[in-house]
């Protein structure tokens, strides 16, 4: 059974894990409309990427203090523990947490750390944290979401990265903010490759100068940046359930997860915003066992290599190899 595999995963939206009835029942006590968001089952309902991005801010709207990402936080590690996580990074924003305002968002970081501390001791899971500004807000916003993670950085708060529109703007706009957080001590991860082509690719990794890729998939589209990516060792954080329920492949089997891992690239899963895509991480791998065959064995080698590519300290890292080797998670 895949969800007694232990899992690492590297790519997870905080907000975009919010268990829908979570939202909703928050919405109701702030008496805030947001029907419009749901599907008559409850689920949430988008017709593409660029309108589940506006269901998805719609949705984070009703998270306004510390004490409701608590409460957030600690409902994601439940059901990731569920599925046999053993260690997660999360993206998190100031734009949503505080409004970018360094004391807000201090607040509410500690009320996430807190959260991941009674997560870690009561479902065994370890979660760090990864600032990720929003794309289509802008370069500026970008900049204030960069100075909030350079004064919190350390061993919790590990990377910097960027989600959102990969239409709006070019990475080398976000090329400041980027450095800042380089200087700051963070790892960096960048969104690419999603909905921009190989180009997106190879300019996030050279103005960048990310050690790893949100998705990444569409470098399939150009084999000689595959080879690379492969060469510089640079990171994939796939999604494939994400790739599939936003329409970029017909089903599990289109999907390059395979070809790219044949061809050398390190390759990771994860869910990116699970109830959106009505995933988890024990439905990836059930989804990937069945459509490319793999055993254990693969699934054991590409927890490896997310737990060799997390952004966490050497210590940290240690002991999720170690988690790892046992059968049970
Ligand atoms: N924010 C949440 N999910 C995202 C995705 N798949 N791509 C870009 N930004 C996102
Ligand atoms: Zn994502």
């Amino acid at each position: 059974m895949s969800a007694s595999l232990p899992k690492v995963e590297l790519h997870l939206h905080l907000e975009g894990a919010a268990p829908p009835a979570f939202i909703r029942g928050l919405a109701a006590e702030k008496k805030i409309d947001i029907s419009g968001i749901f599907d008559e089952r409850g689920n949430y309902a988008y017709r593409d990427f660029w309108h589940f991005l506006t269901v998805y801010e719609a949705a984070t709207a009703v998270l306004t203090t510390p004490e409701d990402y608590h409460r957030l936080t600690l409902a994601v590690l439940e059901e990731s523990a569920a599925s046999g996580v053993v260690y997660s990074e999360a993206f998190i924003s100031p734009d949503f947490c505080g409004g970018r305002d360094l004391s807000a968002w201090r607040d509410y970081l500690h009320a996430i750390r807190e959260a991941a501390d009674l997560a870690e001791r009561r479902h065994s899971i370890v979660l760090r944290g990864i600032v990720t500004p929003i794309r289509h807000f802008g370069p500026d916003k970008a900049k204030e979401a960069a100075l909030c993670a350079a004064e919190t950085a350390g061993d919790w708060l590990v990377g910097f990265g960027l989600a959102g529109d990969e239409k709006s703007g070019k990475p080398k706009d976000f090329a400041w903010s980027f450095d800042a957080a380089r200087e700051a001590g963070l790892r960096l991860t960048c969104h690419a490759g999603e909905w921009g082509g190989p180009d997106s690719v190879r300019a996030a990794i050279r103005d960048l100068r990310v050690e790893r890729i949100g998705h990444g998939v569409r470098a399939i589209e150009d084999l000689a940046l595959v080879d690379e990516i492969a060469e510089a060792g640079i990171v994939l954080e796939l999604c494939p359930g994400s790739n599939v329920a936003l329409g970029l492949y017909k089903d599990y089997r289109s999907h390059p997860i395979d070809r790219l891992r044949e061809r050398g690239v390190r390759v990771t899963v994860s869910t990116d915003d699970p109830p959106f895509f009505h995933t988890t991480m024990a439905l990836e791998y059930d989804r990937l066992a069945e459509a490319f065959d793999w055993d254990d064995g693969v699934f054991h080698e590409i927890a490896k290599t997310s737990a060799e590519a997390a952004f966490c300290t050497f210590k940290t890292r240690e002991k999720i190899l170690k988690r790892l080797e046992k059968t049970d998670a």
